[in-house]
């Protein structure tokens, strides 16, 4: 572990007191809840990452969306971009194969919701743990293909447990750790059902009406808390979404996508035109 890194748990407090706050749930932020610095990070929320002596900052940007939306290319091809670590849930860790299992195998059958959602958190725990705060301790940035949105829109607007107690329990599991922005990749339907093919695990077999209801938790999520999430037509090719998630980055996260110096020759995927 790099000796220059500083953790401020104040910073994090205050990223989770926010996001409690855009969705409406006050009454479960801790008292000790810091008010958002005006020094602090792009969207005004404190963050936990900073390095000491250095402008740079560690960040955890999350993809979501429905099946087929994606985001596994995206996730995969902005890390690359970026040179940070690339990880997924469920699934990110040797533990967390065998959850992932699981929780996926169409053999898999009488799963109650409330086991499969406490699966995910212990998935998720591990996680955290093992891979994505050692790397953002680190100074490394981290891209994840899903997170605690996939819960809250699977586990609570699909299966309908209540949304309330999965982010308590998805703020234990994670020790508190919120991404810095979460990117929703917007598909329709029709779109997803065109790119899908082959066997169906457990969570795609689960229902027309079920993924209805996760495309709509998806976008109620974004709407009530624009200060985490930004939503990206996932419809066009690979190419023409990658520019797409990169615009949105670089209006967000500014200081990873710094503007290009004289001399330096836009790419395809810079303006978008590829
Ligand atoms: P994927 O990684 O191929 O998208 O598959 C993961 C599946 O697990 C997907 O159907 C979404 C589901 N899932 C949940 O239901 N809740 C969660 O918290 C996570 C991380 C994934």
């Amino acid at each position: 572990m790099r000796s220059d890194v500083v953790r401020s748990d104040a910073g994090s407090a205050g990223s989770f007191g926010s996001w409690l706050r855009a969705v409406g749930a006050e009454h479960l932020i801790p008292t000790w809840t810091p008010a958002a610095s005006p020094s602090g990070g792009a969207d005004g929320v404190r963050s936990d990452r900073h390095l000491a002596c250095s402008d740079a900052v560690a960040r955890f940007i999350v993809f979501e969306g429905g099946e087929a939306s994606g985001k596994s290319t995206q996730a995969s091809r902005l890390a690359a971009r970026l040179g940070a670590v690339h990880t997924r849930e469920p699934g990110g860790t040797a533990i967390g194969a065998g959850l992932r299992s699981l929780l996926l195998d169409a053999r898999t059958t009488g799963l109650a919701d409330r086991a499969e959602a406490l699966l995910m958190a212990a998935d998720r725990a591990q996680h955290v743990a093992e891979v994505v705060r050692p790397a953002l301790d680190q100074g490394d940035h981290v891209v994840c293909d899903r997170y605690i949105g996939s819960t809250l829109a699977y586990q609570g607007h699909g299966r309908g447990l209540p949304v309330v107690d999965l982010k308590r329990i998805s703020a234990w599991a994670a020790d508190d750790l919120w991404p810095d922005l979460i990117v929703l990749l917007d598909v329709p339907p029709e779109v997803a059902a065109a790119r899908s093919g082959g066997p169906r695990d457990r969570m795609e077999a689960a229902g027309d009406d079920f993924h209805d209801r996760v495309a709509r938790g998806y976008r109620a999520l974004a709407s009530t808390d624009p200060l985490h999430w930004v939503t990206v037509d996932g419809t066009g090719s690979a190419d023409e979404v990658e520019a797409a998630v990169w615009r949105a980055i670089a209006a967000r996260l500014p200081e990873l996508a710094p503007a290009p110096r004289i001399g330096d020759e836009p790419t395809a995927a810079d303006d978008g035109s590829s």
